[in-house]
């Protein structure tokens, strides 16, 4: 980096947080000078209309990539590292399927990678588990890093009405996207929680080593019901070290009400890390928008621009386990006739499966079991399902979430 005059960014893309950088820079231009002593300028802007990445990368000391997209970013940030640039992205795709290549060759050239805005939007969860806690031993990290989703199931829970209802309300106020398929299925959580599994577990972890589960089939009664039972549902991303391993997966889940993430709603994300030395700690705040992010991506630079290098992981090889254990929400639409509890609850205690709390609603074609079953293998719970499914007083498929059962206080 030039060390007289400005410090010349290269910015590519100038979209919502493209837009809200170059806004940040002009309004905290004062700031930015006291936290960095350097005046920052915008060298060169690319966008599919105007500029020229060749150029700009000859003419920056640092490239902000704002594009989006997993080709020409890809392309444009590795061309950054190779010829001696930082880098800062706002890009989880990105980052959770070229990682290792992209961290590789930040090393290779001793610049610096930076992705603050790639999770959990303002929350500065990147910083905190590589920098803060970069020396202590997670053991679990785990949170809702998906907005869209948190204020989907949130307004679902308070006002009863319809996963599309509320989806289309959420595209209007702006908190979904036209399309937001890889919000509302889980990958965008699963990328998130693939690059921060990667750095808290010191592991390489890629988007297709997370399995995910959205949100779509989650109906209203789910909620309803479960609100009788004191729970409320997130879309939660856990990455978790286990005997002998990690996992790391995306699934709505159950919470118990003081639970820290349960009171989180609306498009608020909320990231809580846990290890020994540190035992808990929870941050939040809200989960996009674009001078939110910005001013994430701008955090970025200030740390790129006074040289504090974050600690870059020491790898090591952890499997990725799959066959973990949960406790589950069950929902069973079963005949309104006696003895159906006592068949279900035979199958479950056949199986080793214990029951928490049950509800009986409904009479005649509304008649329903919702109950908790305590932790489990899932594999024993799922193939335990699958038998209840086959009882012929059930009405239709039985229906499951996870659950986290602890009771914090
Ligand atoms: N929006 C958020 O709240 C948010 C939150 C967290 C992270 N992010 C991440 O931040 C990044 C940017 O998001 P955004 O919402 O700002 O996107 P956006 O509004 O769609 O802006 C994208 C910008 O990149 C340019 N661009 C896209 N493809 C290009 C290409 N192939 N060549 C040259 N320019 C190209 C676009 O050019 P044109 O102007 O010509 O279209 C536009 O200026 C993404 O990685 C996103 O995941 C966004």
């Amino acid at each position: 980096m030039s060390t007289d005059g400005p410090v010349k960014i290269g910015l590519l893309g100038r979209g919502t947080v493209g837009g809200g950088l170059v806004e940040l820079l002009g309004d905290r231009a004062e700031a930015i000078r006291s936290a960095t002593g350097r005046e920052v300028e915008v060298s060169g802007v690319l966008t599919t209309s105007q500029g020229d990445f060749e150029q700009i990368l000859a003419g920056a000391d640092v490239i902000v990539e704002l594009m989006g997209g997993t080709t020409t970013a890809r392309e444009h940030v590795m061309a950054a590292l190779k010829a001696g640039k930082p880098v800062i992205t706002a890009n989880k795709q990105l980052l959770a399927q070229h990682g290792a290549e992209l961290f590789d060759a930040a090393e290779e050239a001793g610049v610096q990678l930076r992705f603050e805005a790639a999770v959990a939007g303002v929350v500065p969860i990147i910083r905190v588990v590589q920098e803060s806690f970069g020396a202590v031993e997670f053991t679990k990290v785990f949170g809702i890093v998906n907005g869209t989703t948190n204020f989907i199931l949130s307004e679902m829970a308070s006002s009863g009405a319809s996963y599309e209802d509320v989806l289309a309300q959420a595209q209007e106020l702006g908190y979904a996207e036209a399309d937001p398929t890889d919000d509302v299925n889980g990958a965008d959580a699963a990328a998130k929680m693939a690059i921060l599994a990667r750095l808290a577990f010191h592991t390489p972890v890629d988007f297709d080593d997370v399995p995910f589960e959205g949100i779509e089939s989650v109906q209203p009664d789910d909620l309803a019901y479960a609100k009788e039972l004191g729970l409320s549902l997130k879309l939660l991303g856990v990455a978790e070290r286990l005997e002998g391993g990690i996992t790391v997966s995306v699934y709505p889940c159950f919470l118990y009400p003081g639970h820290p993430l349960s009171p989180i709603n609306g498009p608020f994300n909320a990231v809580m890390v846990q290890a020994p030395e540190i035992t808990e700690v929870t941050m939040s705040g809200p989960g996009a928008g674009g001078t939110e992010t910005a001013a994430a991506v701008l955090g970025d630079l200030i740390s790129v621009i006074s040289g504090d290098a974050p600690i870059h992981a020491a790898e090591r090889e952890l499997p990725v386990l799959s066959d973990v254990e949960s406790s589950f929400y069950l929902h069973l639409e079963v005949a309104d006739e006696p003895g159906v509890l006592a068949q279900v609850a035979k199958v479950l205690s056949d199986a080793g499966l214990s029951v928490k709390s049950v509800v009986q609603k409904g009479m005649g074609d509304d008649a329903r079991l919702v109950m908790v079953v305590h932790r489990c293998p899932e594999k024993l719970f799922t193939d335990t399902v699958a038998e209840i499914g086959r009882l012929d007083s059930l009405r239709s498929g039985p229906r499951f979430i996870r659950v986290i059962e602890e009771e914090f206080v």
